[in-house]
């Protein structure tokens, strides 16, 4: 079966980023990206390829080259829906808010929602491929959903995650580790498979190419995003003792990372980890566990994210303690807002959490991000419900240069690892800030020994105090 017609419901930070490459690859397939937010799709379509909603360096580029070709970003779902031979779903899957498995379990309304306009719409045979990221079992729920809808319609479910970190996305994207496809073990299930295959076999290495069976594939996607989490909060757990023993956790890291089997990557400390997907992967992992009656299993991985609180709540407590117990009335400025480098996503990003509890101690937080826009940075604070929205627009500003976000400020706080504050002029800074001068690096990116020349009291994650 030869795939000429592609749909994929949602537009934001994977179906955006993954379509656009299968379009760029494939120019023989139409490929159509639809969403119900009607400003994301009118961002994606913009002339003006800074406005793009998801910046991801290298996304430009590609979307130059394909968009109005065969690459084209629409809200009629309904139309795009009918014309493909291959939907893809790539709707948010958050964890719950309310209800049965409230704060822990993936929230699937969305999904249930596009099998049930997928069922409504078609008119012809179609291979629904799960792209989001969904609890072991999902795609029999999806198939449920498709099966009853009396009109002979046949459809395949493919489950086929998506791997890429965000900052990274289109070299993830173009030369992935592997791509992942789980389908059904029959006749037709395995054309289905051998359909996606064909497309990414476009540029990606068969050899990468993995198959497995649904419910192999779903589960794996949840397993390497815990695997990883894990990772970060092991190293994490481990710059709290190191700042205790006079260790240092780079050269930890780097000791262990030479190891073969433990491998140098993802062993970088930090503030926490964040982003939308390891912590909310996580919660859903424990509660499937915890639905199998695993209690074990669920208890070891919830550490992961046990560990997690504690880095980013240690790392505003120490600010608090090192400040002389006090901040209220302080400026401390913030480098990042984004949960990592290369990104203007904030979900779930350490700095919000640490922002939240500076201000319960009245700090006045200025914050400097080169990516993240006001609005975003002033919707995650109130999304906490801590106070109300017109005290977080008072007691944290919002400044478009470095300079200015630390003139007159007590201390810095790397929250976010972008290159370009290692090419800052610190001595200008710390000759505007106040005296005695404090950074608190929540990244280990700063050369510590030439701040300490300059005047500044420094604090390193993994490290401490200097
Ligand atoms: P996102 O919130 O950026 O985008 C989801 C989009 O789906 C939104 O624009 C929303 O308006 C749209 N949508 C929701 N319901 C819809 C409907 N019924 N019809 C049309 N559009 C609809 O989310 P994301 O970060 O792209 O994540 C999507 C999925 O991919 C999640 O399951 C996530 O876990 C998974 N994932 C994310 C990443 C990542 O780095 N962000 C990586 C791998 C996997
Ligand atoms: C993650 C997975 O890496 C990706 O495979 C999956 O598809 C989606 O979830 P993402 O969240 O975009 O990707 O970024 P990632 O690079 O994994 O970083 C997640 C968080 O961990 C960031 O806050 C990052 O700063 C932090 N991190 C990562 C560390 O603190 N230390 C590390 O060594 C690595």
């Amino acid at each position: 079966m030869k795939i000429k017609n592609i749909c994929c419901i949602g537009a934001g930070y994977v179906g955006g980023p993954t379509m656009a490459v299968v379009a760029q690859k494939c120019p023989h397939i139409k490929v159509t990206i639809v969403d119900i937010n009607e400003s994301r799709i009118a961002a994606w379509n913009d002339e003006d390829l800074s406005k793009l909603p998801v910046f991801e360096p290298g996304l430009d580029e590609v979307v130059k080259e394909a968009r109005g070709r065969n690459l084209f970003f629409s809200t009629d779902v309904d139309k795009a829906i009918d014309e493909a031979d291959m939907i893809f779903i790539s709707v948010n899957t958050p964890t719950k808010t309310y209800g049965k498995g409230k704060g822990m379990a993936a929230d699937l309304k969305y999904i249930e929602l596009c099998a049930r306009q997928i069922a409504k719409i078609s008119k012809s045979n179609k291979i629904v491929v799960e792209k989001s990221t969904l609890p072991v079992r999902t795609a029999s729920a999806i198939k449920n959903i498709l099966e009853h809808t009396g009109n002979g319609v046949q459809f395949q479910i493919l489950s086929n995650p998506e791997f890429l970190a965000e900052g990274t996305a289109i070299e993830d994207l173009l030369s992935p580790d592997r791509v992942l496809i789980g389908g059904d073990n029959t006749i037709e299930g395995q054309k289905a498979i051998q359909a996606l295959v064909d497309i990414y076999a476009n540029w990606v290495p068969k050899e990468r190419i993995l198959t497995t069976n649904l419910w192999s594939s779903e589960l794996s996607k949840l397993t390497a995003n815990a695997f990883l989490a894990q990772r970060v909060s092991s190293i994490n757990a481990m710059s709290e003792l190191c700042e205790k023993s006079g260790a240092d956790i780079n050269e930890v890291a780097k000791a262990i990372g030479m190891d073969g089997r433990i491998g140098s990557k993802f062993l970088k400390a930090s503030v926490g980890f964040g982003g939308s997907c390891f912590q909310k992967d996580i919660l859903n992992l424990v509660y499937i566990a915890k639905t199998y009656g695993l209690k074990e299993v669920a208890d070891y991985w919830e550490q992961v994210i046990l560990m997690n609180e504690h880095q980013k709540k240690r790392f505003s407590d120490n600010i608090v303690n090192t400040l002389y117990n006090t901040v209220s009335g302080k400026k401390i400025t913030f480098f990042g807002w984004a949960f990592k480098k290369d990104t203007n996503d904030t979900r779930e990003s350490a700095a919000i959490q640490v922002a939240d509890n500076l201000l319960s101690e009245q700090a006045n937080i200025l914050v400097y991000d080169p990516k993240v826009i006001e609005e975003r940075i002033y919707a995650d604070l109130d999304y906490l419900n801590s106070r109300t929205s017109e005290e977080n627009r008072d007691l944290l500003k919002i400044k478009t240069n470095p300079y200015e976000a630390s003139k007159n400020s007590h201390a810095i706080a790397i929250l976010t690892e972008w290159d370009e504050f290692k090419t800052y002029d610190w001595v200008k800074i710390y000759n505007h800030m106040n005296k005695p001068a404090f950074i608190f690096d929540g990244r280990g990116i700063l050369d510590m020994e030439e701040l300490k020349k300059i005047g500044f009291v420094c604090y390193k994650i993994g490290s401490g105090s200097k």
